[in-house]
């Protein structure tokens, strides 16, 4: 069975855009593949975190797993922190990178900003812990958004070289996951901008914590256009939306992706219900779909953190489960490299 591994940063604010482009794929991956399910607390210090609320986020994103449905009986959940492996074997593969592959890391260029030399250490080397919660497993497939591509092909080179200065044929080299019609969701204020969690206005994105109440108000307010919502000519022959329907119309293009993804279907057929419709009864539809989807999900969250020896007891058990696949690769590392 393939070995799928992930994770997730627990830095606040988990949206629609978490739920769609990373969670719900890792729910429809346990059938099939042994997975692994990460909260990766080491990456999220990379930039400064306040410690309590980094707490809370840490549980956040483990109820948020259980909640969309990660089953824990058959999915490992464990935070990263509790695994010593991870930072074990990132300092072993710090030591396998090198600094020009790290230099053309464009989220570090984006993230250090204009301040490059105000950036953690850590944050320069998040990619190579990436490569490490991978590579300490041997998974072999990994599910993640468009953004982590340029990563995970780090993580490919740093399996090979390690193969190759060692003479082993050890590492397995990652293939990339990227899944899902609404892997890129986008700002519900402006089309052409990632929904994101640091976005400052709330409205730009649908929260797992937001109730019905916030949702529809958000929805209701989402960015739209002055026409009638497009018809099929929109869509290219291999059914994805024309670049320059993109382009004109990207809020029309977010908001039926989602509606897509909420409701499991192809945008095809969504496209033909919606075809010249007005955005009014579009919202409707979406508001309802949303709902739907996103309350079970956010109950349960509530639930779940409220009643934390539930959760504690599962990130446990993920912890020991995690902690006993990692050891032996861990050690064999050690041996390889010359350790003693
Ligand atoms: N960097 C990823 C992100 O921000 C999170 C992550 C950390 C990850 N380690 C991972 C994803 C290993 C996949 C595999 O989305």
């Amino acid at each position: 069975m393939k070995r799928v591994f992930s994770g997730v940063q627990p830095t606040g604010n988990l949206h629609l855009g978490n739920y769609l482009g990373a969670i719900k794929n890792f729910v429809s991956l346990q059938n099939d593949h042994e997975c692994i399910y990460c909260v990766v607390d080491m990456h999220a210090i990379t930039v400064r975190q306040d410690p309590k609320i980094l707490k809370n986020n840490i549980l956040e994103v483990a109820a948020a797993f259980v909640a969309s449905g990660i089953n824990p009986e058959k999915s490992i959940i464990f935070v990263q922190s509790q695994v010593s492996a991870h930072a074990e074997l990132a300092w072993i593969f710090n030591c396998v990178a090198r600094l020009g592959w790290l230099n053309r890391m464009t989220q570090f260029k984006e993230k250090a900003g204009k301040n490059r030399e105000n950036a953690s250490a850590g944050l320069y080397t998040y990619p190579v812990l990436m490569a490490a919660d991978i590579l300490a497993y041997h998974a072999s497939h990994v599910p993640v958004g468009d953004d982590q591509r340029q990563h995970l092909e780090l993580a490919r080179d740093i399996a090979q070289k390690f193969n190759n200065d060692f003479k082993v044929d050890f590492f397995p080299i990652t293939e990339p996951v990227i899944m899902g019609n609404a892997t890129r969701v986008m700002s519900l204020r402006d089309g052409k901008n990632k929904m994101s969690k640091s976005d400052i206005s709330d409205y730009s994105r649908l929260n797992l914590t937001d109730s019905a109440d916030e949702i529809s108000k958000k929805i209701r307010k989402a960015k739209t256009d002055p026409l009638p919502l497009p018809d099929l000519s929109c869509l290219d022959d291999e059914e994805k939306f024309k670049d320059d329907i993109i382009a004109n119309r990207p809020e029309a293009v977010n908001l039926l992706n989602i509606y897509a993804a909420l409701a499991n279907e192809n945008i095809k057929k969504v496209v033909s219900i919606f075809a010249e419709k007005q955005f009014s009864f579009f919202k409707n539809e979406l508001n309802d779909i949303s709902v739907e989807v996103l309350s079970p999900i956010t109950a349960e969250m509530r639930k779940l953190i409220d009643d934390k020896a539930y959760l504690e007891d599962i990130l446990n058990k993920g912890r020991e489960n995690a902690h006993g696949m990692a050891s032996p690769i861990l050690k064999r590392t050690k041996e390889i490299v010359g350790f003693y």
